[in-house]
């Protein structure tokens, strides 16, 4: 059974990641969300609220479970006995940061492979701070994070 993780800060989750996170589960046995504990941008929200978020946004859906890291992502793959490194591509403006961290999580450890999945259309846009910021400023953000995130998102 092929097991892959999808690493990220989730801050918060939004369509878009878990639109890429159901998708990428019909193709593995198992996905593993890990949400990274202290990205290098602060985040916003603490890690227990970023996992509560993740986790209730894939309640339901079938081989997909959820965990958090520090330090190195290639250390938690082996730690996980994961063989794939699934990341989401928007723009032409993912590609410098993915291109990087791809090569980089290569050198680390070869066997490691990273799987890119397009977006879907109606995500290409999409970002955490985007949501963040249409948030503060009291728009609407139903449609873009999940009904869980939403709640959250319309107190802040
Ligand atoms: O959602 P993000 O912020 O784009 O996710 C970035 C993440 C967490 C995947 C990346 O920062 C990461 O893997 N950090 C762990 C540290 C690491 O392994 N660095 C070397 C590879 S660049």
């Amino acid at each position: 059974m092929k097991k892959a993780i999808y690493p990220g800060s989730f801050d918060p989750i939004t369509n878009g990641h878990l639109d890429i996170i159901k998708r990428a589960a019909c193709l593995f046995g198992e996905v593993l969300v890990a949400v990274i504990s202290n990205p290098e941008k602060k985040p916003f929200f603490s890690l227990n609220e970023r996992l509560k978020m993740v986790k209730e946004a894939v309640h339901g859906v079938k081989n997909i479970k959820v965990d958090f890291f520090d330090g190195l992502l290639v250390d938690y793959a082996q730690s996980a006995k994961a063989s794939s490194i699934i990341r989401g591509l928007r723009a032409v403006s993912d590609f410098d940061y993915e291109f990087q961290m791809a090569l980089t999580n290569r050198q680390l450890s070869p066997n490691l492979e990273t799987v890119f999945l397009m977006t879907d259309y109606k995500y290409s846009y999409l970002s955490s701070s985007i949501v963040k910021q249409i948030a503060r400023l009291k728009g609407d953000i139903s449609g873009l994070v999940p009904k869980n995130v939403a709640k959250i998102l319309k107190k802040i």
